[in-house]
């Protein structure tokens, strides 16, 4: 593989494959561990329509359906992340681990630039084995039996009031319920073997028989903990361009900096297994 590091924590490009013709059992398997290593995978210059999104997908497990962008009023396989010029609110805005409210949270995502502002719009991640790493044998001792309660609280439902200040709509509707999970603060990757802090600011509410008053001193620093420079990378978007990421050993953050322009981005989320 033709690799280039984003950054020096994490983060790589990857040259020389077309995936929509390219992707084959064995070019996924090279690719699953590049991501158990990197975090993100980078590929530029990809024709994908929605069925070779898909199929690339479909190499690495189920497709996921996130239960609050299924809207009804579109294929509840793919959620287009429409920026518009106006939005004042975006899809992913505060660093944060996918949809980790529910019980089996996804295990990656491909998310593919259809049409790119002429500035802004980068997506943050930080790699949240370093985060771990970099704790003290103290800390590590302490969190290691610690789990916290994830719930979707902040990032759908009518109280939020999201679609009135974004283009990307979320379920709004009276029937919606917050789903709530517990997880441990720190996981095992189950390719690379490393430990992984696992909290993070859209979801993660508490510690699991703590109360908010208690848990949101060490949880709110823990949160802040996992995305310090030295472990993040940037990733600048052109149109075609390909991310896939590890939602299991990374969070990310999308810039809210694209002022009068639109961004439009295709995601497709991979199911996941229980966090261990
Ligand atoms: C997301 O959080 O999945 C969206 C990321 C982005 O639009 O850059």
């Amino acid at each position: 593989m033709q690799l280039t590091k984003l950054s020096g924590a994490m983060g790589a490009e990857i040259a020389g494959f077309n995936l929509a013709k390219d992707i084959s059992k064995n070019l996924a398997a090279e690719i699953s561990d590049a991501l158990a290593e990197y975090g993100v995978l980078l590929f530029r210059d990809q024709n994908l329509d929605v069925e070779s999104h898909k199929n690339i997908a479909r190499h690495f497990g189920d497709i996921f359906i996130h239960p609050n962008f299924n809207t009804g009023d579109h294929d509840p396989e793919v959620v287009n992340i429409v920026r518009q010029p106006g939005d004042s609110r975006i899809v992913g805005e505060d660093w944060h681990a996918d949809t980790t409210m529910m019980a089996e949270p996804p295990m990656g995502a491909l998310l593919y630039a259809l049409e790119t502002p002429p500035y802004g719009g980068d997506t943050l991640f930080a790699a949240q084995w370093l985060a771990y790493e970099a704790l003290s044998d103290d800390m590590k001792k302490f969190l290691a039996d610690l789990k916290c309660v994830h719930s979707d609280i902040k990032v759908a439902g009518p109280h939020n009031k999201l679609n009135s200040k974004r283009a990307t709509v979320v379920r709004e509707d009276d029937g919606w319920k917050p789903t709530e999970n517990s997880h441990p603060v720190v996981r095992t990757h189950p390719v690379s073997g490393k430990k992984c802090l696992f909290v993070n600011h859209s979801y993660s509410i508490r510690f699991e028989g703590w109360t908010e008053e208690e848990s949101l001193p060490l949880l709110n620093w823990l949160m802040d903990w996992g995305h310090r420079p030295e472990f993040t990378c940037r990733l600048q978007w052109r149109d075609r361009s390909l991310a896939f990421w590890d939602n299991r050993s990374t969070k990310h953050l999308a810039v809210n900096d694209v002022h009068e322009h639109r961004r439009v981005m295709r995601r497709i989320q991979i199911a996941g297994t229980r966090v261990e």
